[in-house]
């Protein structure tokens, strides 16, 4: 069942460039965009050009292999490149913890680095396309293990988009759908638009059409009457940056979802691959969110057609919201699934040396 748009970020070494699919345009215009500056990555990043933790993480990385690529020979010089690079890198979105995971993977080969420039240059593109490749295999694992708990016949209810477009490939929730699709089970999902963005209504929508699974896009305001009415049975999300305690920060909404789903009895699963875990923080209160900009909120679609606010109103428009460990039921990972109380069994996994993709 191929995805039939190319890779959602490529690291082109031969270009240089970082290969991107404009996610702006979705699903009108399938565009391929190549980047071939550190600015234009940050300037993608920032502009949701590129967004998903894990695909901000790939092509955060690929940046770097792109900046080692135009920088002096000199590696004195290069160093000081990559520096600048990782700084402007790591100031385009505060949430999604898989960009810092992915920036200090990327430090850990650069800064120790002894060898001449052209050897560092190697290693790095080495590096960047390691972490692509082995974030597709972390996605897989994630749909094997998440795909058990999907009855056939499912409902599932998402929220964002979690998937192809959110990752190198295959996605995090999306993944867990898909790989029970390939098991032969029978699934409808349910997509929440996604206030403000529409990231549900344009691309899990746009994906999941492609991969011909049966979905309906409804407006985030009526998944309470939906599961009042008896037509959810579990709902899958995915997630920017899970504490310690499993507290998870996720697109504005989902926590809503979660709260929905307690009082209605239906599971909420979270996935996401063990790099979004941020073990440093000991809870949700310590998760950055990222305030946005109010126009995303006060145009249609947030893309400057037409006003739906007056001129002076307040805006609120925070990116992401934190759901309490306490709402969710299990967190699906690439090494497997952590049930309550989370701080022992993310650590569990974590440990875990038969990893086939993230490593810690
Ligand atoms: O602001 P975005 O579009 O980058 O937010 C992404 C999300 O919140 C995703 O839905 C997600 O669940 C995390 S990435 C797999």
């Amino acid at each position: 069942m191929p995805f039939r748009l190319p890779p959602t970020v490529q690291w082109i070494a031969e270009a240089p460039a970082v290969r991107i699919v404009d996610q702006t345009l979705l699903p009108t215009q399938e565009c391929l965009l190549d980047l071939c500056d550190v600015d234009a990555v940050a300037e993608a990043i920032r502009m949701l050009r590129v967004r998903g933790a894990p695909a901000i993480g790939c092509a955060a990385a690929a940046g770097i292999a792109l900046a080692a690529a135009l920088a002096p020979d000199d590696l004195a010089a290069m160093k000081a490149y990559l520096s600048w690079a990782t700084d402007t890198l790591a100031a385009t979105r505060p949430t999604a913890v898989n960009l810092f995971w992915a920036l200090d993977r990327m430090r850990a080969v650069w800064e120790s680095w002894t060898g001449d420039g052209a050897g560092l240059r190697y290693a790095l593109s080495r590096e960047a396309s390691a972490i692509i490749a082995e974030d597709i295999e972390c996605c897989r694992a994630i749909g094997r293990y998440g795909a058990d708990l999907l009855p056939d016949g499912a409902r599932v209810l998402t929220h964002c988009n979690a998937g192809a477009l959110a990752t190198a490939g295959y996605g995090t929730a999306l993944g867990v759908i898909r790989a029970a699709v390939e098991a032969g089970k029978k699934i409808h999902v349910w997509a929440d638009e996604t206030r403000p963005l529409l990231q549900g209504a344009r691309l899990t929508a746009f994906e999941l059409v492609a991969d011909g699974i049966p979905c309906t896009v409804l407006c985030d305001n009526m998944a309470g009457s939906l599961m009042a009415a008896g037509q959810v049975d579990c709902a899958v999300v995915g997630a920017d940056r899970i504490a310690r305690n499993g507290d998870t920060a996720n697109k504005i909404g989902t926590y809503g979802v979660a709260v929905l789903c307690r009082h209605h009895g239906i599971p909420f699963y979270v996935a996401a691959p063990l790099s979004t875990v941020d073990f440093s923080i000991a809870s949700g209160q310590e998760i950055p969110i990222e305030q946005r900009s109010p126009d995303e909120v006060a145009w249609l679609a947030g893309f400057g057609k037409q006003a739906i606010t007056p001129p002076g109103a307040g805006i609120f428009n925070p990116a992401f919201d934190v759901t309490p460990a306490a709402l969710i039921t299990a967190i699906i990972t690439d090494r497997g699934v952590a049930w309550p109380p989370f701080e022992e069994s993310l650590r569990a996994l974590a440990e875990k040396t038969d990893s086939p993709g993230a490593t810690l």
